[in-house]
């Protein structure tokens, strides 16, 4: 076990690790896990990666939960980094990529980060979890808290798509469908966790998560020999996977691993719920909430990050750290239009054989978009991340 403490992202106050928190006692910003690296690269060693099991646990000594025997997996992560050949070519790009998130158990990126939180939760005693979710996360909290023997209680829009619903049902969750926004399904489970005895894991608002999901940038970095891509192009609610890499990044360039060098880092939202592009366009440091949010891409329709109250109040959680990773890499923020994205997906489907999310699919129309700002070079490395399966949304293709 490396960790050494849990640190606010935003204050820096140190908190300690193995006791069960959500937020910094102090500002109520999102905590991270801090590990002895150099305890950790003593029997981690990238020449020796090769042989460890093949999910994200290979990553074992920079992931928390301390005894093996609590780990909760389904064969999570390590998927693969796709060569998109013919797609590549139609757009004039010689190394573009698909990470394809859609291979994870419960068909989206969601896998990594639950795996984690239900693992520590385990750990660390909880019996009942709760979250809010756009459908996904819902998913893979309910086939996670199944197989650690754990009680879930989910609530989520009452238009979230068909599948996610009912693969929470099927795995025998809670479920209750609001009328509303996944911030109203946030609302609800912080009005009602404490009286219920329910542990919290809306994304950010928990420590591990993210820390499931860093592993997106371990393996990237893995699968292309340890030399970082030019472009990161990745779909953006909450951000979680995208902070989660941004913290693995500076993991291996302490563990020695790599460089300083750092991909530009491309966050992609929707037209119709885009606070982070809006919040990037205008110089600002957070995101404030995004009026009316509308998108097919439920995932992405996330107006603002869910608040330690989960009160209407216009304070996010994880919008700096996003905002933050953006900016320091040189990347940007481009919101694509619902059209666009849906028939991005018949396009990556007809020529790469991968049937994406609507999430995932949007990081084409932005790459398209860099491609006609001259943004990025013919002969620079992208991945788009594909997060999800098409076939759960099968109410928008028809
Ligand atoms: C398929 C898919 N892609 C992207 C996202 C956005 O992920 P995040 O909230 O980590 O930014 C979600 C979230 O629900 C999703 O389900
Ligand atoms: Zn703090």
């Amino acid at each position: 076990m490396n960790i050494t403490h849990l640190e606010c992202a935003a204050c820096g106050v140190r908190h300690e690790a193995q006791r069960l928190l959500n937020l910094c006692r102090e500002c109520g910003k999102p905590l991270l896990v801090r590990y002895d690296l150099e305890q950790a690269g003593r029997s981690l060693k990238k020449e020796s990666l090769g042989a460890r099991r093949p999910d994200l646990w290979r990553y074992r000594e920079v992931l928390p939960v301390a005894d093996d025997a609590n780990i909760v997996s389904l064969g999570e992560g390590w998927t693969p980094l796709l060569r998109a050949a013919r797609l590549g070519k139609k757009l004039g790009l010689n190394a573009l990529f698909i990470k394809d998130e859609s291979q994870n158990p419960t068909q989206s990126f969601k896998a990594r980060g639950m795996a984690t939180a239900v693992s520590m939760a385990k750990e660390l005693g909880v019996k009942k979890l709760a979250a809010p979710s756009a459908g996904n996360a819902a998913g893979a909290l309910a086939a996670y808290a199944a197989r650690a023997g754990l009680e879930c209680f989910i609530f989520m829009p009452r238009d979230t798509p068909r599948a996610n619903v009912v693969e929470c049902e099927q795995t025998g969750a809670h479920v209750t469908l609001l009328d509303g926004l996944i911030t109203d399904c946030g609302a609800e489970v912080a009005r009602r966790k404490d009286a219920e005895g329910w542990f919290d894991v809306s994304t950010l608002k928990e420590p591990y998560r993210v820390e499931g999901k860093k592993t997106l940038g371990y393996e990237l970095a893995e699968q292309c020999a340890w030399s970082l891509p030019d472009v990161i192009i990745y779909p953006t609610g909450g951000g979680t996977g995208l902070i989660g890499m941004w913290k693995a990044f500076d993991e291996m360039e302490q563990l020695g691993w790599i460089g300083s060098q750092r991909p530009r880092m491309v966050s992609v939202q929707a037209s119709g719920c885009a606070p982070i592009v809006q919040a990037h366009a205008e110089g600002k440091r957070f995101a404030p909430e995004f009026p009316n949010a509308a998108t097919v891409a439920s995932g992405l329709r996330v107006p603002r990050a869910i608040g330690d109250s989960g009160l209407r109040v216009p304070r996010a959680i994880g919008d700096f750290m996003i905002l933050e990773a953006i900016r320091s890499s040189g990347g940007t923020a481009i919101a694509v239009t619902d059209e666009k994205l849906l028939a991005a997906v018949a396009e990556i489907g007809a020529q790469e054989g991968v049937f994406c999310a609507p999430e995932g699919a949007a990081c084409l129309p932005a790459l398209r978009k860099l491609l006609a700002d001259k943004e990025v070079a013919a002969d620079e490395r992208v991945v788009l991340f594909n997060t999800g399966a098409g076939v759960k949304y099968l109410e928008s293709f028809s």
